[in-house]
């Protein structure tokens, strides 16, 4: 009974797994019970040996269907289908596709879905994913959808925390640069949402400020600050999530060249910081990070892109491996 109640649970579920999500769309679907499964099994997958990795997907196919450009994600999704002995077909490059043809996305994901066990997806529209998953019989796992959410890379930044921290309740989260676009900041704010004594500092231009709608839905869950300035911040927070000026996403370009250069966090910038303070990055970084910050112990966004493995294979084996 206890699980049922903090388990947010999907009413049709495609595949029984133990997560019961039938998809991976949103990060709002996941309770604190479902994220600290997938830490667990993700921190089971970094012990595990080759061996017994290679039996989680035998005999799987994973559809890996990337309409706008990634490395990280896509990468770290096929080589965890590949250390869990599944195999991959898919595309990175749309164009490729009949697509090209002006095929539908619903008409594509109906054909894929026959191919593969599991569908791993990035695409331009926010909501894409979602009427991907509406379509498929198969699980649909969201890779990014525009600038709406981008839920594996909230669970891998969480799973980076807890390694870091030790934990994730009571710590002090600086979100920095595009708040209005970036995707993994909506995410990873909502999910600390399920976490307890949280506060929230985000630092953004007005132009770039978190969406009100998800201001709103964390009032009473976290405690929020807003502001403008980074030297405010600098000396309270834990961790500094830092993110990329989403130069696709702005209507006007002369927009983007107005804010390309607001924040850059330099070794500078941050000298006023907790000696234990992280700075965090989904990348690709443009100039928002310079290098000399690579080199200090606050540096932690090579080791959260490499967590995108042990994650990422932990999603795949609960959703379709039968893991527990
Ligand atoms: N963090 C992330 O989504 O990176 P990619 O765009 O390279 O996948």
């Amino acid at each position: 009974m206890e699980a049922e109640k903090t388990l947010k649970k999907s009413n049709s579920l495609k595949v029984d797994n133990a997560l019961g999500i039938s998809d991976i769309i949103s990060i709002d679907e996941f309770s604190r019970k479902q994220i600290e499964l997938v830490h667990k099994i993700a921190a089971e997958m970094e012990e595990m040996s080759i061996k017994e990795k290679m039996k989680i997907l035998e005999g799987k196919v994973v559809g890996s269907l990337f309409f706008e450009p990634s490395t990280r994600t896509r990468l770290s999704f096929e080589s965890s289908v590949q250390h869990l002995g599944g195999r991959v077909i898919g595309f990175s490059d749309a164009k490729s596709t009949s697509v090209k043809k002006k095929e539908t996305l619903s008409d594509t994901i109906r054909m894929i879905e026959k191919y593969v066990d599991c569908i791993v997806m990035r695409h331009p529209l926010p909501g894409s994913a979602r009427r991907a998953a509406e379509v498929s019989t198969k699980p649909v796992i969201n890779g990014g959808d525009g600038a709406n959410q981008h839920p594996t890379q909230t669970l891998l930044d969480l799973y980076t925390i807890k390694k870091a921290f030790g934990k994730i309740d009571g710590l002090n989260i600086g979100m920095v640069g595009d708040l209005k676009y970036g995707r993994t900041v909506h995410s990873l704010a909502t999910a600390l949402g399920e976490f307890d004594d949280i506060e929230l500092s985000f630092i953004a231009l007005d132009s770039l400020k978190m969406p009100r709608h998800l201001v709103e839905s964390l009032e009473g869950k976290v405690k929020i600050k807003e502001g403008r300035s980074l030297d405010d911040f600098i000396p309270d927070v834990d961790v500094l999530y830092v993110t990329r000026i989403q130069e696709e996403r702005f209507p006007d370009p002369y927009e983007y060249e107005k804010v390309k250069n607001e924040y850059v966090v330099s070794a500078d910038t941050i000298k006023n910081a907790k000696s234990t303070m992280k700075i965090m990055h989904p990348l690709p970084r443009v100039n928002e990070i310079t290098l000399d910050v690579d080199d200090t112990p606050h540096c932690l966004y090579f080791e959260e892109a490499a967590n995108g493995l042990p994650v990422r294979q932990a999603l795949l084996g609960l959703m379709i491996g039968g893991l527990k």
